[in-house]
């Protein structure tokens, strides 16, 4: 039904906000310790790498209308840089490591919102 495909959208929308999208950054005193604070509040301790958007959600959605080239698929590449942090897990130290920068970004997009983090350019 409609109802149950809006719901479904809203779902994976708002299970791709948690996961991606920070904003303003939280304070920590390194990427480290802010990939540690940040994987264990979004609960994604069982991912290998995860990156956080810091940008407003609707700049980032705008990905997904004017502000968005398509790449293929439902994908679509910014036309503008975001402020990003990646954390990766270092085996290693058996931790996060964090990395934060500008990049374009590129999202999965269905029904003109995002759904998925693809990649970082
Ligand atoms: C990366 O983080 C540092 C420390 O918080 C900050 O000063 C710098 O502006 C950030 N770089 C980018 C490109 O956001």
């Amino acid at each position: 039904s409609c109802l149950s495909h809006v719901i479904f959208l809203v779902r994976v929308f708002c299970a791709y906000v948690l996961l991606h999208v920070n904003n303003p950054k939280n304070e920590a005193p390194s990427n480290r310790a802010y990939c540690k604070m940040m994987m264990v509040d979004r609960g994604v301790i069982w991912k290998y790498t995860n990156t956080f958007i810091h940008e407003p959600i609707n700049t980032i959605n705008a990905v997904c209308k004017d502000d968005g080239i398509p790449v293929g698929g439902f994908n679509r590449q910014s036309k503008k840089t975001f402020k990003i942090t990646t954390c990766t897990f270092n085996i290693l130290t058996f931790s996060f490591n964090g990395l934060n920068g500008t990049s374009k970004i590129v999202l999965t997009c269905l029904n003109g919102l995002p759904v998925r983090f693809v990649r970082y350019i």
